[in-house]
């Protein structure tokens, strides 16, 4: 597909930069009675409130102009049809297709590949159940009852989030712990008080190459060899991987590698085999589940008009924010202890995807790109950063999510439910303090002495979605990633650069390789930078 064009050179851009300011929320919430209405969106079983962001009818309207000037419908349609769209590395990005109905059929390469995906799952299934059932032992006959996933990026993040995220259906006497950082704290940390044993090791790199995880698998193997004995390593590996000859080299037998392919990126991989130590965690039955949930945002993005489609009104928002509103940053705030690495998640899949500052035409973006996201579980959010979002001269779109309902219950009867409440009626507080505020005159009428009341005057017009469904679910939290894909997606199209390369993260990788010999006492300290070798200097003198 041709690069697309300039989206500042598109005349619905142009009459959103001549307009750029509707009025305070609070104006816009009187003058139209229906507002809290009209901008609820239906995607799956998501209800999603965009009332609260500082749109009127205008702008809306030209913002779906811009997606259809800009081409999204035809480039998401390429896109789902398995076309190159990642032109830097010639490959797809289908990874819709990991969660495709069985009788739809994406062809890439000649081959299709939803039938390789099925045939991949049936797989993982198989073996998830063998672990969950006993019959997958250890060398000396004892149940596997830790599952230590090895991964960084993408290979971490998408799993160990939908874990925590899941953990109240994770299988009793079964637990996973996930490693990515080269940091031996946290090998350490997570093998500490395991038994060899009953300790399966998941090496899941799509490339089998990367620095962090190989550096790990190799310590974490070394452990298990030590403790049980070389021969006994095969009954404890198992590997995710597009490299099935270098899982083979370091020990894993052929039927517990499990595959994927170069069309899935990293980020986009929770659903492809990544996923594995989860399945095994929660099983095959809710981790199809989780595939539903994604394949039903796939259809609302796939079909539903621009005007109510969730994922292109998002993205449409967050480049609105930025590019006109100058908002560089956005908040996730999940009403759910559950989603609390949803925001690392987040990170990873928006700016490593969009980071970028050269279209794909190799000229530079004429707008800022990927959002600076950060995020924490509420209400903790609430006693660290939300002073910042509610009276700082920084405007920070905020994405809260919440549950109609929670599952928690303590032994011996104790009642949760009061618990929920407040959970999600500080979701809702929050929300509406931001659009409304407090205005100086009604401070005052609360009888606020008068040199503290621009103090505790809140200016409110502060955007914020509010995306709730009836319970964090495998499904609804497929839905939720999904979505997000999508959006993101769709602000790579809008902004015209590749959102499924990574180049941005080589040139650390390839200095590290450089400065670890360097480390070395003795050793010569070439072709570095004077600040590099003077910290090289300095730590040298004191290992
Ligand atoms: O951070 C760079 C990156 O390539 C990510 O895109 C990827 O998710 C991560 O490293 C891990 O890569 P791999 O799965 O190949 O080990």
């Amino acid at each position: 597909m041709s690069a697309p064009g300039d989206v500042t050179e598109c005349a619905a851009w142009k009459s959103l930069v001549a307009h750029p300011g509707a009025p305070h929320l609070r104006r816009l919430f009187a003058d139209d009675p229906d507002r809290a209405r009209r901008w609820v969106f239906e995607a799956g079983d998501l209800r999603v409130d965009l009332s609260k962001h500082r749109l009127d009818r205008d702008t809306m309207a030209a913002l779906v102009a811009l997606a259809r000037q800009m081409g999204v419908e035809q480039r998401r349609d390429a896109q789902l049809r398995g076309q190159v769209v990642n032109p830097t590395e010639g490959r797809a990005a289908a990874h819709t297709a990991l969660r495709a109905p069985a009788d739809r059929s994406i062809v890439i390469d000649g081959r299709d590949v939803v039938l390789d995906v099925r045939r991949v799952l049936a797989r993982m299934a198989a073996a998830a159940v063998r672990v969950r059932d006993g019959v997958w032992r250890g060398a000396t006959g004892r149940r596997l009852r830790t599952l230590v996933n090895l991964g960084i990026g993408g290979s971490d993040l998408g799993p160990q989030m939908a874990y925590e995220a899941l953990r109240s259906m994770v299988l009793p006497g079964l637990e996973c712990r996930f490693v990515s950082n080269v940091d031996g704290a946290d090998l350490a940390g997570a093998l500490r008080g395991l038994d060899p044993a009953e300790t399966l090791l998941i090496v899941s790199s799509k490339t089998f190459t990367t620095v962090e995880t190989m550096t790990n698998a190799r310590s974490a193997r070394a452990w298990l060899a030590e403790a049980l004995g070389e021969e006994a390593v095969a009954d404890h590996v198992a590997a995710v991987t597009t490299n099935a000859e270098a899982a083979r080299q370091f020990g894993v037998r052929p039927e517990a590698v499990f595959g994927f392919w170069d069309w899935v990126g990293g980020r986009f991989s929770l659903d492809s085999a990544i996923g594995w130590s989860l399945m095994v965690a929660i099983g095959p039955a809710a981790f199809g589940e989780l595939l539903s949930g994604m394949r039903l945002i796939d259809e609302h993005f796939a079909a539903a008009p621009l005007e109510r489609n969730v994922p292109v009104l998002m993205a449409l928002l967050g480049v609105w924010y930025s590019g006109v509103l100058g908002a560089h940053s956005k908040a996730v705030v999940p009403y759910s202890h559950e989603l609390r690495r949803f925001p690392a998640f987040l990170q990873q899949l928006d700016m490593e995807s969009n980071g970028k500052s050269v279209r794909v035409d190799g000229r530079p973006v004429a707008l800022p790109t990927a959002p600076v996201v950060w995020g924490e579980p509420g209400t903790n959010g609430q006693h660290a950063f939300f002073q910042m979002l509610h009276q700082g001269t920084h405007l920070v779109p905020v994405d809260f999510i919440g549950f109609a309902r929670s599952h928690h219950v303590l032994s011996h009867g104790v009642d949760l439910t009061g618990h929920h409440d407040v959970l999600v009626a500080n979701l809702l507080a929050q929300s509406a303090a931001l659009a409304f505020g407090r205005t100086a005159d009604e401070v005052a009428a609360l009888g606020v002495e008068e040199d503290l009341v621009p103090h505790r005057t809140f200016p409110g017009n502060r955007p914020s979605s509010v995306i709730l469904a009836e319970q964090l679910t495998p499904s609804v939290l497929g839905q939720l990633v999904a979505l997000y894909e999508h959006v993101v997606v769709v602000q790579g199209m809008l902004w015209g650069v590749n959102s499924f390369d990574q180049w941005g993260v080589e040139l650390g990788k390839e200095l590290a390789s450089s400065i670890v010999p360097a480390l070395a006492a003795g050793a010569p300290i070439d072709g570095l930078d004077p600040s590099t070798t003077e910290a090289i200097a300095w730590l040298r003198a004191r290992r």
